[in-house]
């Protein structure tokens, strides 16, 4: 045992409890350490097991699935799998399927898109969000602005990220109980990887807001109870917590909320009866009425295959070795310094492990303190076959706090008539003057193992003067 691996141990002796892991990569994730990857991209995608593609080709293989909703054997082969994985995701999440519905969607923005395009907002109402929010929560704000609701945003303060929640709670206040009011956020950042209060979701209830809590970023290592917490709506990705299939996710939905939502169209499979001549149709109940034409039938079995794999290893288990390996790089980045003095790193966001996921997010600077552009930090390590993520991982609220981007400065920008209708990201690099424009984001999960951030570490060190 090396020493440093020996110093790491000492500090983090919870992580000797998630070997397990190690050993499952080593049977499960070969590929991993044959193409001597090192993965940090856990927060863009999981990571599949080998045994959970082997088991659903087998699936495929072995059997005749057709075009579910219909009576014949095959439709009833593939009806039988799809519901059988609609109660392992509600069990999953603990979600009584009598209080929580389940939507399968393409993905987390598909999720989020139903609940936007069908929430009621109307003058009076309020859609409320913190900076932080994916862009596929902020695009939610389209919908709103056109049904004449008011849209505020909730800051998060530097260095840690976090809302003030005073601030948070004048904003609850200011609802009309009387109007439909929706309060979104991240139940993990994923720019600055803060965990949110929980807590919140029943706060905001109690204000007269539906809560849309995004479990995108928190679920893949983190539980998630619904029988304990209860948000109306809870968009996710499967390809985030397993890896595969990519192209598929969820919205888990409050059976309540969902009666609130009022669809803009209807589609093959929606209904109970549509009429040509008559104009009229009437929308299915419950997840029916939102699950457009046919679903993925042939991959959604593969998410209860996925779920299993999670269970088997109890992600609890997961989250324990995140925290250790996020901990052991947030202890050795964040005091690297150039001989010169001038630190090698800036974090955005919580630099212990309390209440924070296992993304950083940062930017690397010179010896003499200038920023180093995120893209050629990517360049250099692809080289060591590091898969980081840098720009602003579709989080603009977030990176323009980091970043110092002020409003002003985006006015200028946008209003500039060559920026109308169309701006690509070079003319806004151009546009905030130099400013770095992105971050650099590694993320742990899974299968990280102390070798993975090792590798990272020590890529780090190789920038410094
Ligand atoms: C917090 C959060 N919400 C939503 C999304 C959108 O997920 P998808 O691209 O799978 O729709 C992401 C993706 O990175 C995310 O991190």
């Amino acid at each position: 045992m090396s020493d440093v691996y020996s110093e790491f141990l000492a500090k983090y002796p919870s992580y000797t409890t998630t070997v397990k892991l190690d050993d499952l990569r080593a049977a499960d994730y070969t590929r991993l350490d044959h193409k001597g990857q090192v993965y940090l991209d856990y927060t863009g995608a999981g990571i599949y097991a080998e045994s959970q593609v082997n088991k659903h080709r087998q699936l495929l293989l072995e059997n005749v699935y057709g075009n579910p909703h219909s009576s014949n054997p095959s439709s009833i082969a593939a009806t039988q799998l799809v519901e059988s994985a609609r109660a392992s995701v509600l069990a999953y999440f603990n979600a009584a399927p009598e209080e929580y519905d389940l939507i399968f969607t393409a993905n987390a923005s598909g999720a989020l898109k139903l609940v936007g395009e069908s929430y009621p907002f109307g003058p009076g109402g309020q859609y409320l969000l913190t900076f932080d929010n994916h862009n596929s929560v902020n695009g939610i704000r389209e919908f709103a602005h056109a049904k004449g609701a008011r849209v505020t945003y909730i800051p998060v303060a530097l260095p840690d990220m976090r809302v003030v929640e005073t601030q948070l709670e004048e904003a609850w206040e200011q609802a009309d109980p009387k109007m439909r009011n929706l309060f979104a956020y991240p139940a993990q950042s994923n720019f600055s990887a803060v965990q949110h209060p929980l807590e919140w979701i029943e706060r905001a209830h109690a204000r007269g807001w539906d809560v849309l809590l995004d479990a995108a970023a928190f679920a893949p290592s983190n539980r998630l109870d619904l029988a304990v917490w209860k948000p109306d709506f809870v968009p996710l990705s499967f390809y985030k917590m397993f890896g595969y299939p990519s192209g598929l996710g969820a919205l888990l939905a409050r059976r309540q909320a969902l009666t609130k939502l009022q669809r803009p169209w209807f589609a093959g499979g929606t209904i109970t009866v549509a009429s040509v001549q008559g104009d009229k149709y009437y929308l299915a109940d419950g997840h029916t009425a939102f699950e457009d034409g046919t679903l993925d039938y042939l991959n959604i079995p593969a998410v209860e295959i996925g779920l299993k794999h999670i269970e088997a290893i109890g992600i609890e288990l997961i989250h324990e070795r995140v925290r250790c390996l996020t901990g052991w790089l947030l202890e050795n980045l964040i005091p690297m310094q150039h001989s010169s003095g001038v630190p090698l790193v800036r974090l955005y966001g919580p630099t212990t492990t309390e209440k924070r996921g296992g993304a950083l997010s940062m930017n690397f600077f010179n010896t003499r303190g200038q920023a180093i552009d995120h893209r050629a930090i990517e360049d250099e390590a692809n080289k060591s076959n590091i898969s980081l993520r840098t720009g602003c991982f579709c989080n603009p609220g977030a990176g323009e706090l980091a970043l110092g981007i002020s409003r002003l400065e985006l006015a200028v920008c946008f209003s500039q008539p060559l920026h109308e209708q169309r701006l690509s990201i070079d003319d806004f690099r151009l546009c905030i003057d130099g400013k770095s424009s992105g971050a650099v984001r590694v993320s742990v999960g899974l299968v990280t193992n102390f070798d993975d951030v090792q590798a990272f570490l020590g890529f780090a060190r190789g920038l410094l003067g």
